[in-house]
């Protein structure tokens, strides 16, 4: 069992959640296990405009801590990521970012939240 915080950069509210990398997917967005994945199971918005197909930029998040907890990136992710607004050393798209094997503190950058807020 692994927790994961999530942190939203615009209110500064935290919500820390315990998953279980048996029970993957927990929904039906993103890799199974991702932080989309376990974001939008526990009733955390983060915008996803592609469906979580690692086609879009909007599922943008920065990992706090636990890099090494999550699943390598991709070329096609590190590709994507270089047109991120506000991208970070520590950026990740979060359906592509799968929590493999520890705990994870993720900031949700305004613009994502300000994408869901906008109806996407
Ligand atoms: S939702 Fe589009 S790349 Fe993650």
């Amino acid at each position: 069992m692994y927790n994961v915080t999530f942190i939203s950069k615009e209110t500064g509210e935290t919500k820390s959640v315990e998953v279980d990398p048996e029970k993957y997917p927990y929904y039906d967005h993103g890799e199974p296990g991702s932080l989309l994945d376990i974001a939008l199971a526990h009733g955390i918005k983060i915008a996803h405009s592609c469906g979580g197909n690692c086609a879009c930029t909007t599922c943008h998040v920065i990992i706090k801590e636990g890099d090494d907890s999550l699943s390598e990136s991709t070329d096609r992710e590190d590709d994507l990521l270089d047109m991120a607004p506000g991208l970070t050393l520590h950026s990740r798209l979060a359906c592509q970012a799968i929590v493999e094997s520890g705990d994870v503190v993720v900031e949700i950058p305004e613009q994502t939240i300000h994408i869901v807020k906008g109806g996407h």
